[in-house]
């Protein structure tokens, strides 16, 4: 496939100051943004104008500070409410990230809404944030946690799915797209299966908010979360989309300040949606950087960065197929921009300290996705994640720098 006309990586690449930088004497491709993704100038300058003119507590104070704070900080949720196209914007809640966003639903409406006998879906392809807190939640009600199988592309087995949608399933609880192998799941078509039974969906969409446009009254998912570190945004920010109707019958996941309607030492009432889940001081400049990186990502545009980043996937994976004793874990025909691989019997991270060596910063490890990797029989993959700003010139130093690694261990 062509390169995206007018998809300009080098003007691009200029946004993120970051990225103009060697790393052991050569220049920077950096190629984990799956981990988390470098920050252009117009987030920088957002957060760092907030300190220097707005800085303030939100929604209590009457000075003019705090005013200006709090309308950038409920500016940057209607940002939100846009972006994933929720319908309501109370429907927005501010949290530190996907692994929070998911524990909030863990706790709110797992600890509710499960009992002995009943279960909580989710598939062998999810994060440990996606594991842990329903494994924590079954273990406090006495349900149990079902796991739906892929096959060897790392794909979906949606036949399995479909008979593992039984009576006693109380949530499904599945990616959008996964960090470790980069699958991209059919959750429009899962969701749709899931709610002929009455059974409400969480989306965890950490690694899909900045590859693909979200919408979620399309989708029709109950609860969608994500992270703003994952879209070039600030970390210690995401957020849980939830439906409104949901949302106000679930009880808050912490208590404190800004959560509370009326207080007395017998009994307190509890603020309404969505503040009643917004416990304590918020992360008000990382709500402010999210809406500037939100700003970012629409005047690249969704649908270019899509088509540049799939481009940069199917070079990335010609060009690797070539190396030998090379196998690609994770072939499924829906992907996002993910290579994960090994390199014959070198350690994952014997490759990632080379790689470093040459400027190229990859990931090592099991990527927070143990299961999985037992699913391949692997105990850790290497892997390549590819962002807007990433470019052929790149993938082929990595090559380069694979093959350097295969002489080393030869
Ligand atoms: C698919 C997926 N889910 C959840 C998470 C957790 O995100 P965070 O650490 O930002 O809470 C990640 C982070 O790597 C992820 O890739």
């Amino acid at each position: 496939m062509d390169a995206v006309i007018d998809y300009d990586v080098t003007r691009i690449k200029q946004d993120f100051p970051i990225l103009n930088q060697q790393v052991h004497g050569h220049p920077l491709a950096y190629l984990d943004n799956a981990a988390t993704t470098q920050k252009p100038n117009c987030v920088l300058k957002a957060i760092d104008y907030y300190y220097q003119h707005d800085n303030s507590n939100v929604h209590r104070g009457v000075h003019a500070l705090s005013e200006r704070a709090t309308k950038s900080y409920e500016a940057a949720r209607h940002k939100v409410q846009e972006f994933v196209n929720a319908k309501h914007v109370e429907e927005i809640i501010f949290v530190r990230g996907t692994t929070e966003a998911i524990n909030l639903v863990a706790n709110s409406y797992g600890r509710s809404n499960l009992n002995a006998g009943d279960s909580v879906l989710i598939s062998t392809l999810e994060h440990h944030s996606n594991i842990i807190p329903w494994q924590m939640v079954c273990e406090q009600t006495g349900a149990s946690l079902k796991v739906i199988p892929i096959n060897d592309a790392g794909e979906i087995n949606l036949e399995a799915f479909e008979k593992l949608l039984t009576d006693e399933v109380k949530i499904l609880a599945v990616g959008h797209a996964s960090n470790a192998i980069g699958t991209v799941n059919p959750i429009k078509f899962m969701i749709n299966k899931a709610h002929e039974k009455n059974i409400p969906v969480l989306i965890d969409g950490a690694q899909a908010a900045p590859h693909i446009a979200i919408d979620v009254q399309d989708l029709d998912c109950d609860f969608y979360a994500l992270s703003g570190h994952k879209m070039y945004g600030p970390t210690g920010i995401g957020i849980l989309y939830g439906k409104k109707a949901l949302l106000e019958t679930m009880l808050p996941y912490q208590g404190g300040g800004e959560m509370i309607s009326r207080v007395t030492f017998e009994k307190s009432t509890y603020n309404k949606i969505p503040h009643k889940f917004e416990a304590g001081t918020p992360n008000i400049a990382g709500a402010i950087g999210l809406h500037a990186a939100i700003d970012y990502l629409q005047s690249v545009g969704l649908d270019n960065i899509a088509e540049h980043e799939h481009e940069l996937l199917i070079y990335a994976t010609e060009a690797m197929s070539s190396i030998p004793e090379l196998r690609i874990i994770g072939t499924a025909k829906e992907k996002i921009g993910v290579v994960s691989f090994i390199l014959g019997d070198i350690h994952a991270h014997d490759v990632g300290t080379i790689l470093d060596h040459h400027g190229v910063a990859i990931r090592a490890g099991h990527h927070c996705a143990m299961p999985l990797m037992d699913r391949f029989e692997v105990p850790a993959t290497v892997r390549a994640s590819f962002g807007l700003y990433n470019t052929r010139e790149e993938i082929d130093r990595l090559v380069d720098a694979l093959n350097d690694v295969r002489r080393m261990f030869a």
